[in-house]
């Protein structure tokens, strides 16, 4: 069957192998450090200065690391795709939109973006981010922190992800372990509107049993194949 409506959504495990650290494996980021110290609220209000160098370290790797095949093969895969599409990533890096992806949304925010915790302006990061930076709207010094969705606060997009997700007949969910919710939560809506549904991850995740096919093996080998047998007619 041709879909005529794809969503996708990624995780860490794309973005693997540039160089980027996943977060739930072995070696991965919350092996290192306390999610609740660096991605939470409370943890930017005890400690802004340790979130600060935490998401700072994190946009210098992001700016070090470049696409990797699997980032080329979504945006390959968009170019020739004729119907609707939309990529739905939680990752805070910007390797989708530098593979060229254009329908694409960073649900979990953007390490490139900040956001006045005083006035709610956003603006590009610029650089690192600190305490002595000011707003460039209200001019406040010290609010000035990454617009990454913490714990405890409300993922982006939901309406247009959801309206996406209602109306697909294919959704593909890519290196993520299906850990965190909604994101985990997205392959039982897509099944509920009616989308075949595939996972691509270098493991089972969490939500395996929900995927009606799955495909294992590293993202920079495993997404070029799908794609190209797709765009062959020769998949889902
Ligand atoms: P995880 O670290 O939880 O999961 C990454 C998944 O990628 C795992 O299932 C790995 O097996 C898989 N993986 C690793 N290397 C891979 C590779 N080369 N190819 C394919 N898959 C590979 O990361 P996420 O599921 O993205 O949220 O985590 C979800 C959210 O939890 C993140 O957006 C972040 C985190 O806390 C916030 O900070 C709000």
């Amino acid at each position: 069957m041709i879909p005529s409506s794809i969503v996708i959504l990624t995780g860490a495990g794309i973005s693997a192998e540039s160089g980027l650290s996943t977060f739930r494996d072995k070696d991965g980021i919350w092996a290192k450090v306390d999610v609740n110290d660096v991605a939470t609220p409370e943890g930017f209000a005890r400690n802004p200065d340790m979130v600060h160098d935490f998401y700072n370290q994190r946009r210098a790797n992001m700016a070090w690391a470049k696409p990797n095949p699997a980032h080329f093969a979504l945006a390959r895969l968009e170019q020739a795709f004729p119907g609707a599409f939309l990529l739905v990533t939680q990752n805070i890096d910007d390797l989708h939109e530098r593979a060229g992806s254009l329908e694409l949304v960073h649900m979990h925010g953007e390490l490139k973006r900040a956001l006045c915790g005083n006035c709610g302006y956003r603006c590009d990061a610029d650089g690192d981010l600190s305490r002595d930076r000011t707003c460039p709207a209200c001019g406040a010094k010290g609010f000035l922190r990454p617009d990454v969705v913490w714990f405890g606060e409300m993922p982006y997009h939901m309406d247009r992800i959801y309206a996406a997700l209602n109306a697909c007949d294919l959704f593909v969910s890519i290196g993520t372990s299906g850990n965190v919710y909604p994101a985990a939560q997205f392959v039982q809506e897509a099944a509920l509107a009616g989308a075949h549904t595939v996972e691509l991850n270098l493991e089972p995740s969490l939500g395996i049993d929900d995927f009606a096919e799955t495909i294992h093996g590293k993202a920079g080998m495993i997404v070029p194949q799908w794609v190209d047998r797709l765009l062959d007619g020769k998949t889902a």
